[in-house]
């Protein structure tokens, strides 16, 4: 597996790459766990070639944010990717994604609007500019990224259709299903910052999360069965919850009561300073 850290060298590669065949991304901000190796996995049986990136992009985090300690284990992650058979490893720095002068920013309303964007504002911004970075620079056959993210999922698919940024692939930009712990935590790169207990603690998130989804099934309302889930986690030790939603699967609109669409429950907590978001179908 090759590493490039700037962009002369990667366009050559890219090109040599798609000389011999198809080329799928997974984009990632490093700190690879089974869930960003999972998306691997599933790029390989779609593509040729898989080219990882690994960029902790400064513009979808808030000043208040985890930037500063945001995990970088640079040398693990590429021994992860090398053992996975990923053939490129697109590494820029700062620099050489945003070099000086840099003054472009995209910008996706509606599916940005509500959950994370209005909890971390400017966050689906930073996130759909960095994308949109990779898919030119790198020029994909197809992308593909964690479902545990569906709200920037969604911001991808609409940024992508709407400046044109066709990929060739069926797939296109492919969601991947969330990779869960035993008991049954969303992989994250922020689980790390979890104390033991916090950890333990932690598994009430996707334990209540089930509970409102059988409640809401059962007939609960949805205001009961999200009252019910924000007790049950401050009870588990939680701090605050910054939104406890169902919301449509596509359009993300909020969802008072159950219909016939697709829909997801949405939560955002945090415990010991630790924000935890998760998804799952309703
Ligand atoms: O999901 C992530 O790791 C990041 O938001 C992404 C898609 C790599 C953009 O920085």
């Amino acid at each position: 597996m090759q590493t490039v850290r700037q962009l002369d060298p990667l366009r050559s590669a890219i090109a040599e790459l798609k000389r011999d065949g198809t080329v799928a991304l997974v984009p990632t901000m490093g700190a690879l766990h089974e869930g960003h190796l999972t998306l691997v996995r599933e790029a390989k049986q779609r593509a040729a070639h898989v080219v990882a990136s690994i960029f902790v992009n400064p513009r979808q985090f808030g000043p208040n944010e985890d930037l500063a300690k945001y995990p970088r284990q640079l040398l693990a992650d590429q021994a992860k990717l090398e053992a996975e058979g990923v053939s490129l490893l697109w590494a820029p720095d700062v620099e050489a994604m945003y070099p000086a002068g840099y003054a472009t920013n995209i910008s996706v309303s509606g599916v940005s609007d509500g959950l994370c964007g209005e909890s971390r504002p400017g966050h689906f911004d930073g996130v759909a500019t960095v994308v949109c970075k990779l898919f030119n620079q790198v020029r994909p056959d197809l992308a593909l990224f964690g479902e545990k993210d569906w709200q920037q999922l969604a911001v991808i698919r609409r940024m992508a259709r709407d400046l044109d940024l066709t990929l060739p692939h069926v797939d296109a930009i492919l969601g991947v299903p969330t990779v869960r712990e035993a008991d049954g935590l969303a992989m994250s790169s922020r689980n790390a910052y979890l104390s033991a207990t916090d950890r333990a603690n932690a598994a009430a998130l996707p334990r209540a999360m089930q509970a409102a989804v059988a409640a809401i099934r059962g007939g609960s309302t949805i205001a009961d069965a999200m009252t019910t889930l924000k007790a049950a986690l401050l009870a588990a030790g939680f701090t605050s919850i910054d939104y406890a939603e169902v919301r449509d699967a596509d359009s993300l609109e909020q969802i008072t009561t159950p219909g016939d669409n697709p829909a997801r429950l949405f939560v955002a907590a945090r415990i010991g300073g630790t924000r935890l978001i998760d998804n799952i179908a309703t």
